[in-house]
C-alpha cells in the first residue's frame, strides 16, 4: 500500500455547505429518520428494504454471516430479477409507464413501455432456452447501449443464466480473457455500434476472440466453451458468418412465444459476473447474487435519487460497467422508473446534444461523471446555456472524486443553483451507493461525498486498523457486512480473501484513501493501490505493463497515472528500448504512436497511454521495485521527491535530461 499523506496535503479547507430547500425537503422519499432507523437496528432496516422487493418465497433469515466473509443475505427466499424489474410493473398496472426513451447517436429514437420490455424479454428468455441455455450458464454481453443489451440482460436474469457484460471497447484479447474465465457458453453481441458518426463494429471483435491466436500465444485454441453467437443487427455492417454457431436475434428471438415463466431462484444464486481490472493484471470476476444486490441496488436508487412516478432519469453511463448495472438496469426497473438511454458520445453530431436530450425528455435527475462535467466545463457554459434545462431537479456524479470547481459548475451552470447535488462513493464491488449525501437530508460540501449511507458502517484507518480522529486521513474500510457485497472473485475464493479482507482484521479494504475532515464528513482521495482511474474507467499500472512488454521493441515498462485536468488520471508510459530489437524507428514520436496502438488492440481504446516516454532507464530500488511516485513526478512536470533509496539515484537526471533532449512523445 501506498502512503495516503502526500494526497492529503493537497486537500484545501473547504468552508461551503448546501443545505436542501426546504421544499425540495418537504417531498423527499427520505429523511432523517432512515438513519435513526438504520441506527436502531441495522438488519432490520435492510429487512425492511429487500420486503419491498417481490419475493416468490419469503426470507426468514436476514443474514448469515458465519462463512464469512463470503456473507449470505436473505438466503432462504426465492425470487427473480426479471420479474422484479419488468413482469411486477405489468402486474400491478403500471404496465403503460415508459420504460426506456431510447436515443441512438444518428438520432433513430424509439419509446419502449414495461409492457414492451416484458414482451420482448419473453421473447429473448425463449429463444435463449432454444440456444440450450439454462440456470446458471454463464453468457457474455458484448453490445452498445442499445435497449437489447438491457434485454439480454434481464432475459438471462430470467432463465437464471449469469451474465457478464464485457463493455464494447474493450479489445478482443480482452473479451477472450474473460469469455475464457466465465466458461461462457453464449455471447450476446451485434454487427456494430454508432460511435462519433461512424459505425464501430463488434462482431468481427468476437469472431477475433474466439479464434485461435495462432502457436505460441495465449489462446492456441479457438475458445472451447461458447456454441453459440447470437447477433443483433444494429447497423447493417456486412459480417462474416460462422454457420451452426452465429445465428441473428431476429430470427432467434423475434418468432418466439412472448410467454415465459422465470425461473425462481434462491435468493444467493447469481445474477452476474462484471469483470474489473486486478492488480496482477489479470481481471477478476467480481459476482453479485440476486436477491441482497438487488435489495441494495433498489433501495439506494430510491433514496439517493428521490425518485417518483413522473421523474425522467438519466444515467449516462453504459450498461457495460457496476454504474450501468445497478443504476440504469436494476435499481431504476425495479424502481419502475422512466429513464433516457443514449447510444452515443456528448458531442456527436455537436457539444449540446446532452442538453437537447435533457431539453427533449425533460430530464429530471441525471447522473454523470467528474470527467463529463469538466468536458463541458472546457466547451464553456454557453452551450448548456442554449436550452431549458429547468426541468432538472437532482444532479449526481459518481465515478471519481469531483472537485470543488467542477462541483459548483454542475450546481450553477447545470442544475441552475437549485439541485442537490449527490456525490455518490462506491465500487464494482460494493454493488451499491455506500457513500452519499441524501438529497432532502444532507447540507453538502462541494467535493465531500459526505457520510455513510443508512445501514452502511465505513470507517477511516490508520496503517494499524485504527479509526483515525477526525481532521485525519488514512484508508476507507467498510465494518460490517451489507446486502448487496460482492461474493466473491469468480472460481478463486482466495483471490477474494487476500485481495479485500487481508490487510485489516475484519474489515473490508476499499483500496482507497478517505479523509474525515472536522466534523467527521468524508473526502475520497482516491486510489491508495495500483488502480488507475481514467474517465472514471478502472485500470491497473500493472496490466498495461504487461501489455507492452509483449510488444518485441519494449525490454522493459513502467505505467503510472498522471493528474488530468478532463480525464482525472491519465496514462503515462515509461518504456526501455531493446538494444537488440530490429526495424525500431530512430524518432521516439514514432515508436510511441506504435505502442500506442498495440495497447488498443491487446486491452482497448480506453487503455491506450495518453503519453509514452522513451527513456533509458527507470527508476528501481536496490530490491528492485519501481518508484511510480518519482515518475509520477516526472509525468506531472514536478521536482522529483526524494530519492534516497534508489538504488542509482543518478537515474532521474538521466530521465530528465533525455527528455528535455526530446526522446519523448
Ligand atoms: O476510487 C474509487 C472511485 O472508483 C473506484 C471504483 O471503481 P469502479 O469499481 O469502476 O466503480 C465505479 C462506479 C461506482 C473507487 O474505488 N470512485 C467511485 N465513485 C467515487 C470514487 N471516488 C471518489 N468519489 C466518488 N464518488
Amino acid at each position: 500500500m501506498v502512503n495516503v499523506a502526500h494526497t492529503l496535503e493537497n486537500l484545501h479547507h473547504e468552508s461551503r455547505s448546501f443545505r436542501p430547500h426546504a421544499a425540495f425537503a418537504a417531498h423527499a422519499n427520505a429523511t432523517s429518520y432512515e438513519y435513526k432507523k438504520a441506527g436502531v437496528d441495522r438488519l432490520q432496516y435492510w429487512r425492511e428494504a429487500a420486503l419491498r422487493l417481490a419475493w416468490r418465497q419469503p426470507f426468514t433469515e436476514i443474514l448469515d454471516w458465519s462463512d464469512a466473509p463470503v456473507a449470505r443475505w436473505f438466503h432462504d427466499g426465492t425470487l427473480n430479477a426479471c420479474d422484479n424489474a419488468v413482469d411486477r410493473h405489468v402486474r400491478e398496472g403500471r404496465g403503460d409507464r415508459v420504460a426506456f426513451h431510447f436515443v441512438g447517436e444518428p438520432g433513430d429514437t424509439e419509446t419502449l413501455t414495461y409492457s414492451d420490455i416484458h414482451e420482448r424479454v419473453q421473447k429473448a428468455a425463449n429463444g435463449l432456452v432454444a440456444l440450450g441455455l439454462g440456470k446458471g450458464d454463464r453468457v457474455a454481453i458484448y453490445l452498445p447501449q442499445i435497449p437489447e443489451a438491457v434485454v439480454a440482460m434481464l432475459a438471462c436474469a430470467r432463465i437464471g443464466a449469469i451474465h457478464s457484460v464485457v463493455f464494447g471497447g474493450f479489445s478482443a484479447e480482452s473479451l477472450r480473457q474473460r469469455i475464457d474465465d466465465a466458461e461462457a457458453k453464449l455471447v450476446i453481441t451485434a454487427d456494430g455500434g454508432n460511435r462519433r458518426g461512424a459505425h464501430l463494429a463488434l462482431k468481427p471483435l468476437v469472431d477475433e476472440a474466439l479464434a485461435s491466436h495462432g502457436e505460441g500465444t495465449a489462446h492456441p485454441e479457438p475458445c472451447a466453451s461458447v456454441e453459440h453467437v447470437l447477433v443483433v443487427r444494429r447497423t447493417g455492417q456486412e459480417t462474416a458468418w460462422t454457420e451452426g454457431r452465429d445465428v441473428w436475434w431476429h430470427d432467434a428471438v423475434d418468432p418466439q412465444p412472448a410467454e415465459h415463466e422465470p425461473e425462481w431462484v434462491e435468493a444467493e444464486h447469481p445474477l452476474f459476473i462484471l469483470y474489473t481490472s486486478g492488480t496482477t493484471g489479470t481481471p477478476k470476476g467480481l459476482f453479485h447474487t440476486t436477491g441482497g444486490y438487488l435489495t441494495g441496488a433498489a433501495h439506494t436508487h430510491r433514496i439517493v435519487f428521490d425518485l417518483k412516478p413522473d421523474d425522467v432519469y438519466w444515467c449516462t453511463a453504459d450498461v457495460g460497467w457496476i454504474t450501468g448495472h445497478s443504476y440504469i438496469v436494476y435499481g431504476p426497473m425495479i424502481n419502475g422508473a422512466t429513464q433516457v438511454l443514449y447510444e452515443g458520445t456528448p458531442n456527436t453530431p455537436h457539444e449540446g446534444r446532452w442538453w437537447e436530450i435533457v431539453e427533449q425528455f425533460k430530464v429530471t435527475i441525471l447522473y454523470t461523471a467528474p470527467t463529463a462535467i469538466r468536458t463541458f466545463m472546457k466547451w464553456g457554459e454557453a452551450i448548456p446555456q442554449q436550452f431549458d434545462l429547468s426541468s432538472l431537479r437532482l444532479l449526481g456524479s459518481v465515478g471519481e472524486p469531483i472537485n470543488p470547481e467542477a462541483w459548483m459548475w454542475y450546481r450553477r451552470v447545470i442544475g441552475g443553483d437549485r439541485c442537490p447535488i449527490v456525490d455518490t462513493w462506491w465500487q464494482t464491488e460494493t454493488g451499491a451507493i455506500m457513500i452519499s449525501p441524501l438529497p432532502g437530508v444532507t447540507a453538502t460540501k462541494p467535493g465531500s461525498a459526505m457520510t455513510a449511507m443508512p445501514g452502511v458502517c465505513v470507517d477511516v484507518v490508520d496503517d494499524a486498523g485504527r479509526p483515525v480522529p477526525n481532521g485525519e486521513g488514512g484508508y476507507l474500510v467498510i465494518t460490517e457486512p451489507w446486502p448487496s457485497m460482492l461474493r466473491g472473485i469468480w472460481g478463486n475464493r482466495h483471490r477474494y480473501v487476500s485481495t479485500y479482507w487481508n490487510h485489516f482484521d475484519g474489515m473490508y479494504f476499499a483500496g482507497d484513501g478517505a479523509k474525515k475532515d472536522v466534523d467527521g464528513d468524508l473526502w475520497l482521495l482516491g486510489r491508495v493501490d495500483d488502480v488507475m482511474n481514467v474517465s472514471g474507467h478502472r485500470l491497473t499500472t500493472t496490466e498495461i505493463e504487461h501489455s507492452l512488454v509483449a510488444h518485441p521493441w519494449v525490454a522493459e515498462a513502467a505505467v503510472v497515472g498522471a493528474s488530468d485536468e478532463v480525464t482525472g488520471q491519465a496514462v503515462v508510459a515509461f518504456v526501455i528500448v531493446r538494444g537488440d530489437a530490429h526495424g525500431v524507428p530512430e524518432d521516439g514520436d514514432e515508436v510511441a504512436a506504435a505502442l500506442r496502438e498495440h495497447v488498443r488492440h491487446q486491452i482497448g481504446s480506453l487503455a491506450k497511454p495518453r503519453t509514452i516516454l522513451v527513456v533509458s532507464e527507470v527508476p528501481k530500488t536496490r530490491s528492485g521495485k519501481i518508484m511510480r511516485r518519482l515518475l509520477r513526478d516526472v509525468a506531472e512536470d514536478r521536482p522529483t521527491g526524494d530519492v534516497t533509496t534508489l538504488a542509482d539515484p543518478s537515474v532521474m537526471d538521466a530521465i530528465r535530461t533525455g527528455l528535455e533532449a526530446g526522446t519523448g512523445d
